[in-house]
Formats: C-alpha cells, structure tokens, sequence
C-alpha cells in the first residue's frame, strides 16, 4: 500500500490520538507524559492502557498492544489498513488521494469481489439450462427447493475446461486477475501460460462474507466421486480459516445462538427447514478466528456435528476453541441419522426441534411430541399432558426409564412424582395384563387341542388357571407380597388342583421363611411338575411385579368363583374355548 508519506502525516496529524481515543476509552488527566484508561483490547479493573500524545501513540501494558492513531481504529474497529485509512479521513474530512490506489491491494480485491459475483450469477444460470437438467434434479432429489436454490444462490459448473474463463473474459477481466479469484488454475508447457476452469462439473456453493460479498466457492461433485469437494483456495479477499459459511443469513434473524454444522449441505437443509441460525466451518477444523467472528454475534454456539467418530472428534476441538473464546457451548445429541440434513429429511423439521431443545432419544422425542398437543400452560392442560405422557411412559419396559422420566415430568410439571407413578404403574398392569392375556390366550389356543398333562384342569378353567398361574408368579418372584395379601386368597379360591398345590406348598415355605427356588420344590413335585413351576419362576415379563396385580389376580379368582356357584352368568369355560378354537381356526 502507497500512500504517500504526506498524506499520512497530515491524516495524523488531523486526528490527534488522544480526541480519537477518547471517543472509545475514557482517558484520565495527563500524568507526566501520558493519559491512562482501561484498556478495550482485554478485560481489566485497574488501567494499564496508556496514550502518549508527544510521540502519538498507544500501548497497554497488560496486553501489549500498541501502536498508531490508525493502528488503533484498524483494531477497535475490525478493519483493514485501507478502511481505516478511510475511516480517518472522512473523520478529519480529507480527502481521500483517490489515483494511488488503484493499482493497490484495495482494487485488486474489489476486483475479485466482482469477478466472484460474475461467477456465482454464472453458475447459477447455468443450473437452469436445459442442457444441465440433470444438475438441477441433483439437488432436488436432495430436497432442496427451488426458493432454497435461489436464496443461496446454488448453481452449477459445467464439465468444462473453458466456460467460465471465456464468460469472465467476456466481461472484461483478464486471466491473472480470475487466476487471483482462484477460478482458473494455471499450467505451464514450453514456456507458455495455460488457464483452465478450476471447478468443472460440480454443485456450486458460493461462500458469502458478513458484508455480502461472494469470497469463494465449495463445488461438490454429484457421485461419490473424489474429491467430494474443491473449494477455493484461500485469495486476498478469502482466508477459509477466518470465514464462517451463512453467517451473513445466519446473523440477521438476531438469534440467541448459531447452530454450527460440519457441512453446507446441512446448513442449507436447516434454513430451509426454519433453522436459519445454521452456520458451518468451511472444510477445516474449527479455528480461534472463526470462534471469535462467531462471537461478535451470539453469546453461545450450538454444536451439530456429524454423529461419526470424525464428527464426534471435532466435536470435542470445538468445545475446546469456543470455550476458550468465551462462548457458550451446547451439544446436540443427533440421533436417528449421521447428520442434521439426514435427519431433518428422514424424520421432518420437528425432529430436529425436539433435538434442539434437548431431546436425545426416542423417548425425550415422545415426550416433547405429547406435549406439543397440550397448552401446559393452563392446568386443564397440563393434567391433560400428564396422563397422556404417563400412558405413554408406562409403555416402557425397562423399570428405571419409567421413574426416570416420572421424575422429569414432575420437575417439569411440578406435579408430584408418586401419583405420576401410580397412574403410570396402574397402566402398567393393565399393559401387562393385556400383553399376558394375549400370549397366554395364543398358547391356550395352540394346547387346545390336547390337555394340559401337568394341570389338566386348565381346559375347564381359562380363565380362573390364567389369573392362578399370574398369582403364583407373582408371589414366586415377590415373596415379600405374600405379607399384603394374605387376608384376600386362600387356597379355597384356586380352581385347579395343580395350581392349589403349588400355592399351598408356596405359601408353607414364604411363611416358614424357606428359600424360595424352583429346587425347593423337588420333593413334593414330580419332574415334570417342577418343570412346570420353573416355567411359572420364568415367566416374569408376564407381570408388572406390583402387589396391585396380585389384588387383579384375586379379583379374577373370586369372579370365577362366583361363577362356578351359578352367580354370575357370562360365558362358561367351554364357550370359552370354543371362542378360542374359532379364533385360532380363522
Ligand atoms: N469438505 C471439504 N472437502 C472434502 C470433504 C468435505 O472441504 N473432501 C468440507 C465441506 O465444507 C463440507 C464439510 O467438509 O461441507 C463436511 O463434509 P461432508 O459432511 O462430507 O459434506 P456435506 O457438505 O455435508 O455433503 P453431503 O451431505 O452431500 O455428504
Ligand atoms: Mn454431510
């Protein structure tokens, strides 16, 4: 950069460092040769920032920054030397010595500004041609609409050497300068110069920076060919280290956080599907330069990365850098697919809301969906919600999970966790029953056709031997029942002789206070009865394991027995089975 050395003296001179400074920093009265205030480049209580106006300089002695009235605006202001250059002169109001720039850094880039905007409206026009039909459909079959397309002005890179040059030339920039864009790539044979289109037959995204420029592209091939993608390399007016891909969308929608995926394509199925705070690195690990854009934005980052080993392992980087820039950092954990693109196609936008706001697994997904039907708000609501949720929760087979999530209804809820519990174990039973009364009845239904040979009065009695059998499971797995119910059953109730036996011989050990195992039973049982009761021991998904069941059991048993002494007329046992044998037949 030549600017000439009086212009610069005189830019200096018209902005005294102090009357600069002072309008970011609150400076204190001259001690001896220099003012002092609390440094803006890094947190401090007590000044270490210090202006020196005879030599018209700054320095801190805490952070060591230091430097000139343009150095100053060039840091506190985030901007090149050019810009801040700039920025002085409009402020002392000089004008700017506007020939000697133009051959500088600042026309060199603001030629690959335009050149990359050639390009991208290139691309982008040649997605529509009939010819390259085929690279539309591309990303259609990928679900991207149109609108999408055109918001991030998707496009396509013909298979062609050429193409791209020939268009540029047209418009009048020469082979070096595109060569600067890093569009062309060049090759040397005899001495002689060749440029060649850099991206050919590939799905164009353009990289856009904070202030809307196009700085660079990602071409990803079609197929699984390699390399998947060719980005541009990094150019005066592109360092992928320092950008941060739709950001420039990303950041207008003032979110609370950005979404920080690995891939474009992610970020670009996210937008689409409302996520518009979706942002990715571009092709490298995340950098502190990236963190720190990221930062000028948002206070924290939710990190999305793929849910693979790579993903995973970038994922720990990441938390590493953000943390370190002094953001928040959230991690989704993507379930159900590899990545938020794969996800939101496979399972809808919802899916990957639920993830957003916490949800892990299936169950969270469950829950957050029932709640989604009900306004918790209102208290109509929120019962509504909770037996909805417990019903669902008491679908669970694993035990643990259902207090799990009873506690975190209750919490959430502030209901209380024992009558969230109680429905939930209520509907429990009646799972239990229902899948116990469908398993039982497809055996019944099979041993019709001959007798049972260990409890042969299980024909006459389907119902009654079912609730009987249910009963002896319950107590052989849970002895310590025996104590609530022991005033509700006798052996009378048992229907079925075999059954009775086990039940008395059960009973006698629980209350002698005998080990209760299938080997106890050996002496008075036969083998195949023994067997019998094993099956009895075994069959533990059957029953919820709840003394309540034990009551349903009882229930069923004082039904039946009324039955047999006339008082209830429903269906007699062999009814019964006929039903049975019709259903089975059909
Ligand atoms: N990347 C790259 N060069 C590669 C592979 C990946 O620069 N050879 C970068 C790209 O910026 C890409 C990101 O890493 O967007 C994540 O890679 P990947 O998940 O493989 O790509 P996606 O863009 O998600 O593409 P797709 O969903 O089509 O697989
Ligand atoms: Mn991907």
């Amino acid at each position: 950069m030549a600017f000439d050395e009086r212009f610069l003296s005189e830019l200096r001179e018209r902005n005294d460092i102090t009357d600069v400074i002072s309008e970011y920093v609150v400076l204190s009265k001259r001690q001896g040769r220099i003012r002092k205030g609390l440094c803006p480049f890094h947190n401090e209580k007590t000044p270490s920032f210090a202006v020196y106006e005879d030599t018209q300089s700054f320095y801190c002695f805490g952070c060591g920054v230091g430097g000139d009235v343009i150095g100053f605006i060039r840091n506190i202001e985030n901007l090149d030397y050019l810009d801040a250059v700039k920025k002085l002169a409009q402020r002392a109001g000089l004008k700017m010595p506007e020939d000697q720039y133009d051959n500088s850094l600042h026309n060199r880039k603001k030629r690959i500004y335009e050149i990359n905007k050639f390009a991208a409206k290139f691309f982008y026009d040649k997605l529509l041609e009939q010819e390259n039909k085929f690279a539309l459909e591309y990303y259609l079959k990928r679900g991207f609409t149109p609108s999408t397309i055109k918001h991030f002005g998707l496009g396509y890179a013909p298979n062609d050497w050429t193409q791209l040059k020939q268009f540029l030339n047209e418009h009048g920039f020469r082979n070096e300068e595109i060569y600067e864009a890093d569009l062309v790539k060049k090759s040397e044979k005899n001495s002689k110069v060749n440029f060649y289109d850099n991206f050919r037959n590939r799905m164009m995204t353009p990289i856009i920076d904070v202030r809307g420029n196009v700085v660079g592209f990602g071409g990803r091939v079609l197929d699984d060919s390699k390399p998947k993608y060719v980005n541009t390399s990094d150019t005066l007016v592109y360092k992928k280290s320092h950008e941060v891909f739709a950001l420039n969308f990303a950041k207008n929608a003032n979110p609370e956080n950005l979404i920080v995926c690995e891939g474009y394509m992610d970020v670009i199925a996210l937008h689409q599907a409302g996520f518009t705070n979706a942002v990715a690195c571009l092709g490298t690990a995340l950098t502190v330069e990236q963190a720190k854009l990221i930062k000028r934005y948002v206070p924290e980052v939710v990190l999305s990365y793929d849910s693979d080993e790579a993903g995973q392992k970038a994922t720990q980087r990441a938390i590493q850098i953000f943390s370190s820039a002094g953001l928040k950092v959230r991690v989704l954990k993507l379930s159900g697919g590899k990545d938020p693109d794969e996800i939101i196609k496979k399972y809808g936008a919802e899916r990957f809301r639920m993830i957003l706001e916490g949800a892990s697994n299936e169950i969270e997904y469950s829950l957050i969906g029932i709640r989604g039907k009900y306004d918790v708000s209102t208290s109509d609501g929120k019962a509504a919600f909770l037996t909805e949720a417990s019903a669902f929760l008491a679908t669970l087979q694993n035990p643990i999970e259902r207090d799990t999530y009873a506690s975190k209804l209750a919490e959430e809820t502030g209901a209380e966790k024992s009558s969230i519990m109680s429905y939930i174990n209520q509907n429990v039973r009646k799972n239990t029953r229902k899948r116990f009364d469908k398993k039982i009845d497809d055996e019944r239904r099979k041993s019709l056709g001959y007798t049972d040979r260990i409890n042969t009065e299980t024909k006459k009695n389907l119902r009654a031997s079912r609730a009987e059998e249910n009963l002896l499971t319950l107590l052989l797995r849970n002895p310590d029942f025996w104590g609530k119910i022991k005033d509700s059953i006798c052996a009378e109730d048992f229907q079925t002789t075999f059954n009775k036996r086990v039940f008395k011989s059960l009973v006698s050990k629980i209350e002698n206070g005998s080990a209760i195992e299938v080997s106890s039973f050996g002496e008075e049982f036969s083998l195949e009865e023994a067997g019998r009761i094993s099956l009895l021991f075994n069959r533990g998904d059957m029953v919820s394991n709840t003394e309540q069941e034990c009551f349903d059991c009882i229930r069923v048993l004082k039904e039946e027995q009324a039955k047999q002494t006339g008082d209830v007329s429903e269906m007699n046992d062999e009814e019964f089975a006929k039903l049975f044998n019709d259903l089975f037949k059909k």
